[in-house]
């Protein structure tokens, strides 16, 4: 079995060997701006850690599948960015504020297409398999944006409509980048398919947390600017449960709230602190935090279920510990 340490040493590899084309600049210096701005990597750090739990040794076969994982990601977060308007990423200006919205379209478009190269290198005898999942998991993020920029026009969102939202946008690529480290492992139908519902529930309790922290995190440390989910009024996990929660006049309020104009630095200001204080007033933020302990539970009762041996479990009990402690 392969130990953390060596996981994280080959993240820090992979990442600082990765090349692409350098012409046209234009295109390609967003994609290569946004791979060294860096950010987490939880998505190959799952990938290689799923497939550490079955092979000794990492290699060519796994490694660039991990790399599409991240490629993938960033490639959504560019334009992700135009989507919701927003400034400022891993503490640095996002790629359309950079250079501008034509930009940031094209280089994504470019940079989804890099990803495909580096999932094509996965193993010839699992390479249908790999694809099929990795086309399936992309097409089902496209959809889950699509339902997050739907649900802005919509007064109230059932919970159930977020979590299945939450589910396409952010769960599926985790729960795909722990599937594909086992497929590629070799491990069976049924493994992968547990390491899958792991990753599912853990992307869960990571979304629900990135909600929390766009409202209540420390934008130094998080890297992104601070009620931007309200700005744009986004059915996050807070404003979901707000509405279920809310007696008819404070429905009415949270209305009035989303009505507010923004076109000022103080009008900001000011629908985020109307906001909030809905939240306080409803206790929503603590429940929040409930349920990211709820999901993150549940995505150990599958890793339970892989049967592995103390030191391999021990593994995926770290990565879920990391991924529930962020502040950024
Ligand atoms: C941001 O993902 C988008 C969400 C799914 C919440 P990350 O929080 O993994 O972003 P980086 O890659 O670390 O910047
Ligand atoms: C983004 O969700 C999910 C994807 C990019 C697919 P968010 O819009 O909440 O992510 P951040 O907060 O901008 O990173
Ligand atoms: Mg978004
Ligand atoms: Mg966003
Ligand atoms: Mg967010």
């Amino acid at each position: 079995m392969i130990q953390e340490n060596h996981i994280d040493s080959a993240i820090k590899e992979l990442f600082g060997n990765l090349t692409f084309t350098q012409e046209p600049r234009g295109l390609y210096d967003p994609l290569r701006y946004m791979m060294e701005i860096g950010g987490k990597r939880i998505r190959p750090r799952l990938c290689l850690t799923a497939y550490a739990l079955y092979k000794d040794a990492f290699c060519e076969e796994i490694l660039s599948p991990a790399a599409a994982m991240e490629v993938f990601h960033s490639f959504t977060l560019i334009h992700d960015d135009i989507m919701d308007k927003a400034d400022v990423r891993r503490g640095v200006p996002t790629v359309y504020r950079k250079w501008d919205e034509n930009t940031a379209i094209l280089s994504g478009d470019v940079m989804s297409i890099e990803s495909y190269k580096l999932m094509a290198k996965a193993p010839a005898g699992v390479l249908p398999k790999a694809l099929e999942l990795f086309s399936k998991t992309a097409a089902e993020v496209c959809e889950g944006q699509q339902y997050d920029m739907d649900f802005e026009d919509m007064d109230f969102v059932p919970m159930a409509d977020y979590l299945k939202m939450i589910g396409l946008k952010t769960a599926v690529l985790i729960a795909c980048s722990a599937k594909m480290g086992a497929i590629i492992a070799g491990a069976s139908d049924h493994e992968a398919e547990l390491l899958y519902k792991y990753g599912y529930d853990l992307g869960i309790a990571f979304q629900i947390a990135d909600d929390w922290l766009d409202t209540y995190g420390d934008p130094k440390v998080f890297g992104k600017a601070i009620g931007g989910d309200i700005l744009n009024n986004k059915k996050s996990w807070l404003m979901t449960r707000a509405f279920e929660k809310a007696s008819e006049e404070t429905r009415a309020k949270l209305l009035e709230a989303m009505a507010m104009p923004i076109d000022t630095d103080q009008e900001k200001e000011a629908k985020i602190a109307t906001v909030k204080a809905i939240y306080a007033e409803l206790e929503v933020a603590e429940e929040a935090k409930q349920e990211i302990v709820r999901f993150h539970s549940q995505s150990l009762s599958h890793a339970v279920a892989l049967d592995l041996q103390p030191e391999a479990y021990g593994l995926l009990e770290n990565y879920a510990k990391k991924l529930i402690g962020r502040t950024k």
